[in-house]
């Protein structure tokens, strides 16, 4: 855990970092407490004022996620190279790393990554406990081989696949219940952009989202654009930030302020070791969820590493 000091109204505070998260002394008195209001906005946004030594440009105050969505790609043998050059990255201690195999790949993946800070996604699942469902994956078969997450309401399960909000709610309940952590997508279509419905399509998802759940513990929501997956089309910084601020503002008014804070909000849609570093620095977003540069190691270990990006030397 970081320490640093900065100064705030000429009174110098210490404020740790662990990670990004913030961590503040106890307070006990009202000058205290707008003492650490003070400090707080300061650490919140990007400073440029002098007294400020390090700043944290995030909002919420969860960790860094950075996810790997290798969707229905590769081979034993294109698979077995990509871990390997995960196992060789240096990747930043304060950031949460997964990577979501094909599910017939999850095995050799577990068997194989030495490097024991990364961890296992699969990329869907059945609704509730297995049985008679061909085809299907259940909770219980994704845990016990060894997987802690999944990734639901993806863009192509819901428009090529057709699985629509009550069943993606339905799937996130039953992981939740399970003790799965979920990746939990929602983004509008281009033509939802321009018609100007964006946050109405995306809330929409989010509610489909909260009226089945019953803890947002185990929830990192990933906000990806339809429009900027898989094209090469990235979302810039400003649009991207402007709909994690929306995300979170809906979370504050519909479910409760401590969701709203520690919910990480994390970005997808054609992100890559390029852009990365400029996303990160926008206060809403708290990591990603990568598709095709998630399939070459250094690549996405860049991309794990822009959390850098977040911590600003003034
Ligand atoms: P992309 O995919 O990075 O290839 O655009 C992102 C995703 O679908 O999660």
């Amino acid at each position: 855990m970081a320490v640093v000091s900065t100064s705030v109204g000429g009174a110098n505070v210490a404020v740790q970092f662990s990670g990004l998260r913030k961590s503040f002394p106890k307070l006990d008195n009202s000058s205290s407490r707008s003492l650490f209001l003070k400090v707080e906005s300061h650490v919140r946004l990007a400073s440029t004022s002098k007294g400020c030594r390090a700043v944290a440009t995030m909002l919420g105050s969860g960790k860094f996620f950075v996810g790997g969505n290798w969707k229905c790609n590769g081979s034993k043998e294109s698979i077995g190279k990509l871990v390997s050059e995960l196992n060789n990255a240096t990747l930043e201690a304060d950031v949460d790393v997964v990577v979501a195999p094909p599910f017939v790949y999850i095995d050799q993946v577990k068997n194989s990554l030495v490097n024991s800070r990364i961890q296992i996604a699969a990329q869907n699942c059945w609704t509730g406990k297995g049985g008679a469902f061909t085809g299907e994956i259940s909770v219980e078969q994704i845990k016990d081989i060894g997987a802690g997450w999944v990734v639901l309401g993806h863009s192509e399960r819901r428009h090529i696949i057709g699985e629509d909000d009550q069943f993606i709610g339905k799937k996130a309940a039953y992981a939740l219940s399970q003790d799965l952590g979920v990746i939990a997508c929602i983004g509008e279509l281009l033509e939802e952009r321009e018609a100007g419905r964006t946050f109405e399509v995306c809330f929409q998802q989010l509610k489909a989202y909260a009226d089945a759940v019953s803890s947002w513990d185990k929830i990192v929501i990933a906000y990806e654009p339809v429009w900027a997956i898989g094209t090469g089309k990235v979302a810039t910084p400003e649009q991207a930030q402007e709909v994690h601020d929306a995300v979170r503002d809906w979370l504050r008014k519909n479910v409760s302020t401590e969701v709203a804070s520690k919910t990480r909000i994390i970005y997808g849609g054609s992100v890559n070791g390029g852009n990365s570093s400029e996303l990160a620095k926008q206060e809403d977003i708290d990591g990603f969820l990568v598709g095709g540069a998630s399939l070459k190691g250094v690549e996405f270990a860049a991309i794990v590493n822009s959390v850098t990006a977040k911590k600003v030397a003034a």
